[in-house]
C-alpha cells in the first residue's frame, strides 16, 4: 500500500510540535546555517512553514516547478537501493509522522521534521540537486552490481556531508548538513566544533566509519558542491 498523508490525522498538538520546532530551528539557525540554506529555506516558503504541518503534495509541487525534483512519501527507513533510485529519479523520501512533543531535543529515527526541514529546502538549489542526482544514479548503479563495500563508501559519503557536513562561504565555516538543520542540539553541538573541522576528502570520509546513535564529534567542510560532484564522478569510474 502506498503511503499517503492526511490533514486530519495531525492533532492539534502535533502542529504545535511542528510550529515549536520549526520557529526554535529557524532561529538558532541564524548566523551559523550557510546561506545556500537559510535562501532555500526561505524559498519553500509558500509550503514550508511553521504554521502547520506541511503537505507533502504541496512541497512537491514547488519543488518540482522551480527544479524538477519531487518527493515521495515512505512508511519510515528504506533499504540504501530503494533510496539510490528514488534520488537517481530526482525524488527525495519523507516519513510523515511527527515526533512527540517529549521528543524535541532527541528524536532516534528520522520523522518528518528531519526528512522535510533538514532535506528539503537544499534540493532547490541547483548544484546539490545535481549532486544528489547524480549521487543517487552511482548508488543505483553500484547496489545492481552488488557492489557492498562501495554502497557503503557511498553511504559515508553522504552521512559526512548531506547529513552532517559545513560548506565554506566567502571564508567562513557554516552548517550545512540535514542532521545538523534539524536537530537544535546538534547545531549548537556543531556550531561549537566549527574551529576544529577537517578538510573535506573523498577518500578519508569514504574510508571513516559512522555511528547514528551518537553525537558528531567529526565533521567536514566542503569548499564546492560541483567540485564533490566531479571527484565522485572521478572515483565511481575507478570503483568500475
Ligand atoms: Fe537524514
Amino acid at each position: 500500500m502506498i503511503p499517503t498523508q492526511k490533514l486530519e490525522d495531525y492533532s492539534q498538538e502535533h502542529h504545535a510540535t511542528w510550529r515549536f520546532l520549526y520557529d526554535r530551528q529557524k532561529a538558532h539557525l541564524q548566523g551559523k546555517a550557510s546561506q545556500l540554506y537559510l535562501d532555500t529555506l526561505a524559498a519553500m516558503s509558500a509550503t514550508l512553514t511553521s504554521t502547520t504541518i506541511p503537505m507533502v503534495e504541496n512541497m512537491a509541487c514547488q519543488l518540482k516547478k522551480a527544479t524538477g525534483w519531487s518527493i515521495e512519501i515512505v512508511p519510515g527507513l528504506i533499504t540504501p537501493s530503494a533510496f539510490f533510485k528514488l534520488l537517481s529519479q530526482k525524488k527525495f523520501c519523507t516519513s510523515t509522522w511527527v515526533r512527540r512533543k517529549d521528543q524535541v531535543d532527541y528524536i532516534e529515527e528520522p520523522d518528518m521534521f528531519h526528512d522535510t526541514f533538514g532535506h528539503i529546502p537544499p534540493l532547490m538549489n541547483a548544484d546539490f540537486g545535481s549532486f544528489m542526482h547524480r549521487f543517487g544514479e552511482v548508488g543505483t548503479a553500484l547496489s545492481n552490481d552488488g557492489r557492498a563495500f562501495q554502497v557503503t563508501q557511498l553511504q559515508r559519503l553522504y552521512w559526512y556531508f548531506v547529513e552532517f557536513g559545513f560548506i565554506r562561504e566567502a571564508g567562513e565555516a557554516k552548517l550545512f548538513g540535514a542532521g545538523i538543520m534539524s536537530s537544535y542540539g546538534e547545531t549548537t553541538h556543531a556550531w561549537e566544533s566549527r574551529h576544529h573541522l577537517k578538510s573535506f576528502n573523498l577518500a578519508e570520509v569514504m574510508s571513516t566509519p559512522f555511528q547514528t546513535d551518537v553525537i558528531q564529534n567529526d565533521y567536514y567542510i566542503l569548499d564546492s558542491i560541483p567540485e564533490l560532484e566531479r571527484e565522485l564522478n572521478h572515483w565511481f569510474e575507478r570503483a568500475f
